[in-house]
């Protein structure tokens, strides 16, 4: 079975025939996109059958691309098995052009731009949900979903039989709220997808999706045990469990919930793009995808790995100052698949924002995965590790749904449309992150990311008209770094002079006693005269988040300054060789 997506051919080797396969036997060459970090294992693999893979012509945002001879295709795909058990893992195009469009692809803007204040206010509310997340309850579905059926397969009666069985548990979660509702959504394959709803009580047009796969694989045939416990059934666990807290909390979100368990993932993403195509196709507003697959096994140092392609920058940015806010201390990297591995790739394709945290690196996920070994007992025989992508859920409902739990009060919610934030692209004129765009706020995402030349800090120094530079001492994320600035309304209207506005910093620290972060204000960018907010200290050391508030001043081109230093006192620009300081410039109306 050839799987088309994209217009170009995902290759598969055992999963499913492979694409290749069926292309006419003249040897030609293909062009063919990978994730950059899948490079090296290949080049390995390649040199031991004693073959040269060559050089990728482009390698950007993560992904390579490289031309390779046709009968070097299986070669790599066994190797894209072997080292990093990806099925797919790369794709062949059928020309050039269609290779680059994918490499700047998965780095573009997003079609659609963000519709929401994607802002953080709702702390009561998530909290008392956060307090009721429990391993047992992710182990026992984990436990109950790799173990009832040899394999939850896309297209036979127990991968169906799986969907019954999840529609029934999550019907019993439900219990007797109206405003809650179970449902199949039937495919053309035999296991159907399983959504369920919390209907918004102020903003029930607009959707927030926290979802993950039902379907299990073996690669090595389809009767084979698929047990699937981390793939994914532990996705599917994490969420459910989001959703079990909501209703035993008493949620009423403002805005609706759903909570989708796919089919068909592993074949092609098929579920999930039956089910986005229909929302694009009904106007759906879909507010923002959380993905959920694979979050049982701790393959990295890091807590998160964000993967950073066909997703949201704006919505990644978020997810990553959620777990700073609600589980301060947790760690985070960027990641790139290099192909849609996942069904965030089909909501983005549809044109709508999504994010896809992951339980480790490209190179350092669970080994098991698509054999009869991925079973819970490989994990540990716990779900420890998933309740982080449990209450990751949580948070991102609380903040993005919004609304209450009982006995909380819910917090504005901005309506959508007039509530967006931007995303800010690098000014070459006054060499610092800027937002053109009026809107209700301005993100640096990941343009800030690190410091001066010790880390990913893209455009050093960042500061107006290179005015300051950064301090050379130290290692990126072991020392001092301002990551990402935004400033946004509180009430998600468009910035203006004369409204309360909330400076957000996330900042890596080295140690809370020595590191102070100075924020200042200027009402006109292009000059800037800095007034100063207010020091604060981190909460501890790594990835912390501060806020501060201030008024605009009148000025249509305004800008913040970071100064985030290792001892020493307030300063614009402070003359220590850990400390980092970091422009981001915005329009105000
Ligand atoms: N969970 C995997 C994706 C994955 C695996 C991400 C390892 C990161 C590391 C997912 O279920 C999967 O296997 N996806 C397919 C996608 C394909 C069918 C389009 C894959 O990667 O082969
Ligand atoms: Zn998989």
């Amino acid at each position: 079975m050839a799987i088309r997506k994209f217009g170009t051919v995902v290759a598969m080797l055992a999963c499913a025939a492979p694409a290749f396969a069926e292309a006419a036997p003249k040897e030609k060459e293909v062009w063919i996109t990978i994730g950059a970090d899948a490079l090296e294992p290949a080049r390995a693999s390649f040199q031991q059958k004693g073959l040269t893979l060559p050089a990728p012509a482009l390698e950007k945002g993560g992904v390579a691309m490289l031309r390779v001879r046709e009968s070097q295709l299986e070669t790599l795909a066994a190797a894209m098995h072997d080292k990093l058990n990806r099925c797919a893992g790369f794709i062949a195009h059928d020309t050039e052009a269609q290779a680059l469009a994918a490499v700047e692809g998965s780095t573009a803007p997003q079609p659609l731009a963000a519709l929401v204040a994607y802002n953080i206010n709702n702390g009561p509310s998530v909290n008392a949900m956060l307090s009721g997340v429990q391993e047992l309850n992710i182990r026992n579905t984990i436990n109950s979903l790799s173990t009832n059926w040899t394999t939850r397969r896309y297209n036979v009666q127990s991968g169906a039989d799986a969907a019954t069985w999840l529609k029934s548990q999550w019907t019993t979660i439900a219990g007797s709220r109206t405003d809650v509702s179970v449902a199949f959504f039937a495919h053309t394959w035999l296991q159907q997808s399983v959504i369920a709803t919390i209907t918004g009580t102020t903003h029930p047009n607009e959707v927030v999706v926290i979802g993950g796969h039902l379907d299990s694989i073996n690669q090595s045939g389809s009767t084979a045990a698929a047990p699937g416990a981390d793939d994914d059934a532990s996705g599917v666990a994490s969420l459910t469990e989001a959703f079990r807290v909501a209703i035993a909390n008493g949620y009423k979100p403002a805005r609706t919930v759903k909570f989708m368990a796919y089919a068909g993932e592993e074949v092609g993403l098929y579920g999930s793009n039956a089910i986005a195509t229909s929302f694009k196709n009904a106007g759906t507003n879909v507010v923002g995808v959380l993905q959920l697959d694979m979050t049982n096994y701790k393959g990295s140092s890091y807590d998160f790995g964000m993967v950073q392609d066909n997703t949201n920058a704006t919505l990644n940015s978020f997810t990553t100052s959620l777990i700073s806010t609600y589980q301060p201390g947790l760690t985070w990297t960027n990641i790139t698949c290099g192909y849609g591995c996942s069904d965030h790739a089909s909501w983005n394709s549809a044109g709508f924002p999504a994010t896809m945290p992951f339980e480790a690196t490209m190179t350092t996920d669970n080994p098991q995965i698509h054999t009869a070994g991925d079973t819970l007992t490989y994990l540990g025989g716990t779900a420890a590790n998933s309740v982080k992508f449990s209450k990751l859920a949580v948070s991102f409902m609380g903040e993005l749904a919004k609304g209450a739990t009982t006995g909380n009060t819910p917090p504005p919610v901005d309506s959508g449309g007039g509530g967006n934030v931007n995303t800010a692209t690098y000014d070459a004129t006054l060499k610092a992150p800027r937002c053109t765009a009026a809107g209700a706020g301005c993100d640096s995402g990941t343009l800030l990311n690190g410091r001066g030349g010790l880390g990913p800090e893209v455009n050093k120094p960042n500061t107006i008209n290179a005015s300051c530079t950064d301090g050379a001492s130290g290692t990126y994320h072991s020392d001092e770094s301002n990551d990402r600035l935004s400033v946004a309304t509180a009430d998600g209207t468009n910035l203006a002079a004369g409204k309360q506005v909330t400076v957000t910093a996330t900042v890596w620290a080295y140690a809370a006693a020595s590191d102070t972060l100075d924020l200042y204000y200027a009402a006109n960018a292009s000059s800037p005269s800095w007034v100063l907010i207010g020091s604060y200290k981190p909460s501890g050391s790594g990835a912390r988040t501060i806020t501060a508030n201030y008024t605009l001043p009148a000025g249509t081109n305004q800008a913040i300054r970071a100064n985030f230093r290792y001892q020493g006192t307030a300063g614009t620009c402070t003359t220590g060789s850990y400390d980092d300081r970091d422009d981001l410039i915005f329009t105000v109306q």
